[in-house]
């Protein structure tokens, strides 16, 4: 798992051009050596391409079809999100999974276009509060995963996996950071225990109401390679500060280690 931590803003459906230019402008200046995206509505990749071209910022979408192309109205593939540079693309947001019933299956499928096109998919899971009331976190993140390693084998090695629990996203609330290095190690023995090898490349990002608070505490846990962060990364100077404690994560040798096989 490479050690330089991630940060990924997802804009869902807010921002501007000008926004995007208010962030190509300050990354003029001295940005953190992280990896970071900002995953923009569709309209917006063309202003995002023109804007980042000689920036350290990368771009994204939101979603993408589980379709090549053909009659599908409304809907964008992989390929046409590529076209525009993009280098990143959500998939199975929870509001995507409860809002237009993204199923597992969907999901994966959507992934699989991804990988197919050149994008790495930045794919969500999470438990609801009902779920993780039930003590059903682990069974949840399992279902929803285990699909995941079916439809993609080996090409799971290159995506990005975001443990979002759900009653965390929007709630001014993030999960406590002992629950989540608890969550992302599970993921890591999940994805190692089915998939062997190759998924020792995935990194797992949290998000759920990451700021610039919290988001070193995030980072510095032990299997946490990065944060997808909503409402914070409308705002350039937090967004900026987000990506300041990846890399004083980093530089303080906290990287999270390669996920290891379990015995189960
Ligand atoms: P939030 O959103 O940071 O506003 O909680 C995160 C997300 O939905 O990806």
């Amino acid at each position: 798992m490479s050690p330089t931590k991630l940060v990924i803003g997802n804009w869902k459906m807010n921002g501007s051009a000008g926004l995007v230019k208010e962030f190509a402008a300050l990354a003029k200046g001295d940005w953190p050596a992280c990896d970071a995206a900002l995953c923009v509505p569709y309209p917006l990749l063309a202003v995002a391409q023109g804007a980042f071209a000689v920036s350290p910022l990368r771009w994204g979408a939101q979603d993408c079809s589980a379709e090549s192309d053909g009659a599908f109205t409304g809907e964008v593939s992989a390929r046409m999100i590529r076209d525009f540079g993009a280098r990143y693309v959500i998939v199975g947001h929870s509001e995507r999974r409860s809002g237009h019933a993204d199923t597992d299956g969907h999901v994966a499928g959507k992934a699989q276009r991804a990988l197919a096109a050149g994008l790495t998919p930045i794919v969500c899971v999470g438990e609801k509060a009902e779920e993780r009331d039930g003590n059903q976190t682990a069974m949840v993140l399992r279902r929803q995963l285990l699909q995941l390693v079916r439809t993609l084998g080996r090409g799971l090695g290159s995506i990005v996996i975001a443990y979002e629990p759900v009653w965390a996203i929007g709630s001014g609330h993030p999960a406590p950071p002992g629950l989540i290095d608890d969550a992302h190690r599970c993921i890591s023995e999940i994805l190692a225990f089915h998939a062997g090898t190759s998924a020792t490349a995935v990194r797992i990002l949290y998000g759920g109401s990451v700021s610039p608070g919290n988001a070193e505490a995030i980072m510095s846990c032990r299997h946490v390679s990065g944060v997808l962060v909503g409402q914070a990364s409308l705002a350039p100077t937090a967004f900026l500060d987000i990506c300041k404690a990846a890399e004083l994560c980093q530089t303080a040798g906290l990287a999270a280690p390669a996920a290891q096989t379990i015995g189960t």
